[in-house]
């Protein structure tokens, strides 16, 4: 299973209720609606981009800024969800779209205001994370929210390939010995893993494409990364 395929029936109905109490859920949303106030300091942010809007959670918060919202999301089923927490009363600036954002993103150019990324990066290869984090840039006139693993040292490096292949290696065993306890054994399992990514170099790689990032927030501290989440600002260069 890849990340693509993951969020389609129980995991769509089940994914608001399994995270919205947890610490870094919280943490997520107050630094973007932090975030969204700095932005709005510079000059007004007309319209939003979240991709991928998943069950929608950004969708109250963007209503009440009155703000174009669009969404978009590969699943159908986490776009159900979303759907239901639209506001009707002011609906016709929500657009939603059920969309591959490998197939989205490359057309657009400076068309929002605002891009949002949250949930996302880290199910990515560095090098793939680092395309979409370009594809994010572009798409924005001036400001982008990511949200990623990012690990500092030697110390975490070495902790994460330590841990890594291990836990892999145990969480390749289960699901071959799930799918042996179901009557159909078969050893091409796909296992999803979360991917930390350099610091540093996805630092360069954003100030490589003419940006700066003006604020971050760690909303989870893990023993081979931190979680964090960052507000990034076109240079006036670049503008
Ligand atoms: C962990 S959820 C994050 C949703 C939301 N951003 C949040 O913070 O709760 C990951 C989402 O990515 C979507 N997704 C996975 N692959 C995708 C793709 N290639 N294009 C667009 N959406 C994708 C899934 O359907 C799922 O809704």
């Amino acid at each position: 299973m890849t990340i693509t395929q993951k969020y389609f029936g129980q995991t769509a109905l089940e994914y608001d209720a399994k995270r919205r109490q947890s610490r870094s859920w919280l943490t997520e949303t107050g630094a973007v609606e932090d975030f969204f106030r700095t932005a709005a300091q510079s000059g007004p942010i007309r319209s939003v981009l979240d991709i991928p809007c998943g069950t929608g959670r950004w969708i109250p918060f963007f209503q009440d800024q009155d703000i174009d919202y669009t969404g978009v999301d590969v699943s159908q089923d986490m776009i159900a969800v979303a759907r239901r927490s639209v506001r009707e009363d002011d609906a016709r600036n929500v657009r939603i779209l059920e969309q591959d954002c490998f197939q989205y993103l490359p057309a657009r150019q400076d068309e929002f205001d605002l891009v949002v990324s949250t949930r996302f990066l880290g199910w990515w290869h560095t090098e793939t994370a680092l395309s979409l984090i370009e594809s994010l840039c572009a798409a924005s006139k001036k400001f982008v929210i990511i949200h990623l693993r990012v690990h500092n040292n030697g110390f975490q490096v070495g902790f994460r390939r330590l841990v890594k292949w291990p836990k892999f290696v145990g969480r390749y065993g289960a699901a071959v010995f799930r799918s042996w306890k179901e009557g159909r054994l078969s050893f091409r399992q796909n296992v999803l893993d979360v991917e930390s990514h350099p610091r540093k170099l996805v630092e360069d790689h954003i100030q490589a494409l003419g940006w700066t990032i003006l604020e971050r927030v760690v909303t989870k501290r893990l023993v081979y990364a931190n979680v964090e989440i960052w507000l990034l600002q076109k240079d006036e260069a670049t503008c």
